[in-house]
């Protein structure tokens, strides 16, 4: 603060323009000192919870923590499934396990062990827990729905749990490759349920396609009900360039919602195909999401900016985007994007380095008598710090 107004001060007393490409360097250089001094801090990823300061610390509409003890009770506390009256909700996720042989020589640490609470996990048996905690979630706040995992036919998942259904699709499921595959898959699946609907088979099933490294805490019932005319929703945020997070997509279970959402997933794989192969493996989906959005003409990419819920029609599909501060939420990062955790967060999503707090909060919640707005609290003060998974 004081740095900055200092600076202030310093700008309005001297000519700018004079002295503005000087500015500019030391900037650089004050950057590229910060560069190396994260660089000096190595190695700085922790195989322990931190508990660092609260995001969103008084702000009324937040959730506000002493310690890892929630001030606030969060929606889940009062959240009773009996209130849920409507139709059956199913969780799809794509998995897949990698052949270990080959991890071990581009990555040396492959042996190292992972401790969270009394279990250790290796690299191979940490992805199958993050997907158990996935689905331990589920089990936990909404018991009633199912999960289902798209996975590559020759790999053997062992995971053998109640509400489980394993569902293998042909495809190619290389690491390089898994972005575009999970589009396929989703859209194979489509076509599968679409085929048993209009045999009969079918009672009204929403589905919700996430990334396994999610933990669902709230009622995700409640947009089907209070949108009931929409066909696929999807998140947003404020980011510019990619505005649309491909890790939550929800497909209303009737022939219509399923044939619509089906549609616009193939858009969204043509346009991957064509536009936005050569992107990064993690991003080609989210680009070709937001190209899908941005190209219709009506659409103003200024709603990204709200806060609410809004309905788009996007070539015929009726698209529900919901923001991802309560539907997606992630853990601060950087820039400290949502300024703390809203009181009505449904889904927290572990991106990146944060899979190791995934097990860590689920490890607080399933052992001791915190209940799910303490942990929020873990996950609230953990957050920044970079784990070493
Ligand atoms: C959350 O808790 C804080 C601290 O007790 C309180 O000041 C605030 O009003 C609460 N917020 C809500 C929305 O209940
Ligand atoms: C893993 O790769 C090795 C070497 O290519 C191969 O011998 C082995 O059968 C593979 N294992 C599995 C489970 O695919
Ligand atoms: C994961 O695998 C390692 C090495 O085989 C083993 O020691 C550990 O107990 C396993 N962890 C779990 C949770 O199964
Ligand atoms: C690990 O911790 C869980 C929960 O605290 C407990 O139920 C279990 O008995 C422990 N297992 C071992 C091997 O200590």
């Amino acid at each position: 603060m004081r740095a900055c107004s200092r600076w202030r001060i310093f700008l309005l007393s001297v000519p700018m323009i004079f002295f503005l490409p000087h500015i500019l360097s030391v900037l650089k250089l004050q950057e590229d000192l910060s560069a190396q001094n994260l660089h000096r801090d190595k190695p700085k990823k922790f195989d322990h919870l931190v508990l660092g300061a609260a995001a969103g610390v008084g702000l009324p509409d937040r959730l506000q923590c002493e310690g890892t003890r929630a001030l606030n009770r969060t929606q889940f506390s009062t959240f009773s499934e009996n209130s849920i009256n409507g139709d059956q909700i199913s969780f799809v996720t794509v998995f897949t396990t990698y052949n270990s042989s080959l991890d071990v020589q581009i990555d040396r640490k492959v042996i190292d062990l992972v401790t969270v609470g009394n279990k250790s996990y290796n690299k191979v048996n940490r992805s199958l827990a993050i997907l158990n905690v996935f689905i331990d979630f589920i089990q936990a706040t909404m018991s009633h729905s199912k999960v289902i995992i798209l996975t590559d036919p020759s790999s053997e998942l062992p995971v053998h749990r109640n509400r489980v259904t394993i569902h293998p699709i042909q495809g190619e499921y290389s690491r390089d490759r898994l972005m575009l595959q999970r589009i396929r898959s989703y859209i194979v699946f489509l076509e599968t349920r679409l085929e048993e609907y209009s045999l009969g088979k079918g009672q009204i099933n929403h589905y919700i396609f996430t990334d396994s490294d999610i933990a669902v805490i709230g009622d995700l019932g409640q947009f089907f009900r209070d949108y009931p005319n929409f066909h696929l929703a999807l998140t947003f945020r404020n980011n510019k360039e990619q505005p649309l997070n491909s890790g939550f997509i929800a497909v209303r279970g009737t022939i219509d919602g399923m044939k619509r959402a089906k549609a616009f997933l193939e858009e969204v794989l043509k346009v991957y195909i064509s536009k936005y192969m050569r992107a990064s493996r993690m991003l080609g989906d989210q680009l070709a999401l937001a190209w899908v959005v941005k190209s219709q003409h009506s659409f103003d990419a200024r709603m990204f900016t709200k806060k609410q819920p809004f309905l788009h029609d996007i070539d015929g599909t009726s698209v529900l985007f919901l923001p991802c501060a309560i539907y997606n939420w992630t853990p601060p990062e950087g820039a400290g994007q949502f300024h703390g955790m809203p009181l009505d967060v449904k889904v927290v999503h572990f991106k990146g380095s944060r899979k190791r707090l995934m097990l860590e909060a689920w490890d607080f919640f399933s052992s001791s008598n915190a209940d799910i707005s303490d942990m929020l609290c873990l996950i609230l003060k953990s957050g920044r710090t970079k784990y070493d998974f």
